[in-house]
């Protein structure tokens, strides 16, 4: 198809947040397979409806609340079509993507699974498409299969009768991998599904704004989608499920709107979809995704998809040209959709992240929600650049500027903009960490991780009545956690444990300071570790900075306790 007739520039116009700069460059938003933006015509009609039909649904006779109904129907009507149901009724409004899989979990799986059936799902799934089925699994004795990627980073097909056996009950998989780009054959796994007798769950989260959705022709049972990630608010969402499979189903939550009658005893229910809308629904969230859905279709999904593989392809043959990137998912031409996710040699996926920000273009680094398949692939994370219409080929050149400016600044290690002492500190560290290893006899090992950015730590401190006797650090690590960790091994060992917490403390008003506040010098004895004092501007990676400390100071209390071994987070500590 040709998108020759589309103005581009004039949709991207319809997006007021787009408008904007960001640490003093126009913003360049390249996070949309974590959330869309979006377009005026969704913000209006959200204000509309606040404005003029607030009221609560099917339960009133006045006027107000008869036109609140009938959009929020009207919403439903509108979703049925887009995804090409044989009716209304097979459109069930929840939260999004991740709630419509805990209903058909919880639903069918609670009614239907027993020991020994399998729910067959793939190795890159989504953790919204993997935890509801363990919690399922270890509820019914169930069990979970995976269907294998190879290494183009695509569904094994050739393997899929291996998996798909008769004891398969429900297979569930992903359309468009956030992590990895990949289109899997929906239709194609659909019927083979059928074949054994297995209901099949599409997760349509990053395909529902992208591309054109027949889920007769895809002949899937069920259908999750995200509201937000196709133009539409947070907070709304939809599954669509087949009219026969969804009568069959039980009531999830209970409580109004979804009943018939209730007696002190027993109740009786509606019929789907209501049967599973319990409570006040998200009216507004409705009928602002019903504009989206909307805003869409006027531009034409056929346009949009080719538009968002072209962009996608475009950036990964530009990424490939970069010295030591690692694109992931299907090779150039391959099936992919507007997710392009690298790896880069010597940077951790937070650095990439933190320095496109500091150039105004938003990117997301981390496992994605898919901690398997990073683990599988044997990375902790990759940086991820994700596309929509609005965004322009000028766009991916300047992301593809910023990043190999940053590879050729420091060779050795990819470090963020905070000075040449930092760079030849930070460089010296990350790549030639001290006290790097284990200490076995007598000491205490405290486990750390930073699940933000999959930054992972073992520290093991000797320690005497007094003080620190040795200190090792093992794991893998962002530059800033791996410089904070090494330098933070030198500066504790022998120190005793009175003078180290207060480095700790120190340390920690060094780095978590305000952001503008200048770091000057900083305190004497905090030494080269003053030159983290920086990471104050990125207050996302204090985190990064304190997981070693954190760490010690857990040790110093596992030592206190008695105990050697112990775990923290840095998802527990305010920093
Ligand atoms: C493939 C996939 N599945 C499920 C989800 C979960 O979506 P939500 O958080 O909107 O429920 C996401 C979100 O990123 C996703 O990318």
């Amino acid at each position: 198809m040709n998108q020759s007739h589309i103005s581009w520039d004039r949709i991207r116009a319809d997006f007021p947040i787009l408008d904007q700069q960001v640490h003093g460059q126009p913003l360049i938003y390249f996070d949309n397979a974590a959330t869309s933006q979006k377009p005026r015509a969704v913000l209006d009609a959200l204000r509309h409806y606040y404005e003029h039909d607030n009221s609560n649904v099917h339960r009133g006779m006045h006027a107000l609340s008869m036109r609140a109904t009938d959009a929020y129907e009207a919403a439903r009507v509108k979703l049925a079509r887009y995804l090409n149901a044989a009716s209304a009724e097979e459109i069930v409004f929840t939260r999004g993507t991740t709630e419509s899989i805990n209903l058909v979990a919880q639903t069918w799986g609670t009614k239907f699974l027993r020991e020994g059936d399998v729910i067959l799902l793939t190795e890159m799934e989504h953790h919204s498409n993997l935890v509801p089925w363990q919690l399922l699994a270890e509820r019914t004795g169930a069990t979970l299969r995976f269907l294998p990627i190879n290494d183009r980073h695509e569904l094994a097909l050739d393997r899929l009768d291996e998996f798909l056996t008769s004891q398969v009950k429900l297979f569930s998989f992903v359309h468009i991998s956030n992590s990895l780009g990949t289109i899997n054959p929906v239709a194609e796994l659909c019927a083979a599904a059928r074949k054994v007798g297995a209901l099949t769950l599409v997760d349509a989260a990053q395909s529902a704004g992208h591309l054109p959705l027949d889920v007769q022709a895809i002949g899937c049972d069920f259908l999750a989608l995200s509201g937000h990630k196709m133009c539409g608010p947070t907070g709304i969402g939809a599954l669509y499920g087949k009219k026969t499979v969804l009568e069959s189903l039980p009531p999830w939550h209970g409580g109004g709107e979804m009943i018939v009658s209730v007696g002190y005893e027993k109740s009786t229910y509606k019929q789907p979809p209501y049967r599973f809308e319990a409570g006040t629904p998200n009216i507004a969230g409705a009928i602002a995704l019903g504009a989206a859905v909307d805003y869409i279709e006027a531009i034409g999904r056929e346009a949009i998809f080719e538009h968002d593989c072209q962009l996608a392809q475009y950036a990964q043959k530009r990424l490939g040209e970069i010295p030591g990137l690692r694109v992931l998912g299907p090779p150039l031409g391959g099936a992919r959709g507007g997710v392009v996710s690298f790896v880069m040699e010597h940077a951790h996926a937070h650095d990439v992240v933190t320095l496109a920000d500091q150039a105004g273009i938003a990117l997301r680094g981390g496992h994605h929600c898919t901690q398997p398949l990073m683990h599988k692939l044997g990375l902790e994370s990759s940086a991820r650049a994700s596309f929509y219409f609005y965004n322009t080929q000028a766009e991916v050149d300047r992301l593809i500027a910023v990043l190999a400016e940053g590879q050729s600044r420091a060779s050795a290690s990819f470090s963020l903009p905070l000075g040449e002492l930092y760079e030849t500190v930070v460089t010296d560290h990350a790549t030639r960490p001290r006290n790097f290893g284990k200490l076995e006899e007598g000491a205490v090992h405290v486990h750390g991780d930073n699940p933000s950015c999959g930054d992972t730590l073992d520290l093991h401190v000797q320690l005497s009545p007094e003080k620190v006797e040795n200190i090792k650090f093992t794991g893998s690590g962002c530059t800033i956690c791996m410089t904070s960790a090494s330098l933070m091994t030198l500066k504790l060992k022998g120190k005793n444990r009175a003078e180290a917490r207060r480095l700790m403390h120190l340390f920690h008003d060094q780095v978590a300071a305000s952001p503008d506040t200048e770091a000057g010098r900083g305190p004497r004895e905090l030494g080269d570790l003053n030159v983290l004092g920086g990471v104050r501007k990125f207050p996302q990676r204090v985190k990064c900075a304190m997981l070693a400390w954190r760490a010690f100071e857990q040790a110093l209390n596992e030592a206190d306790a008695g105990v050697t071994e112990g775990s923290i987070s840095t998802e527990d500590a305010e920093e």
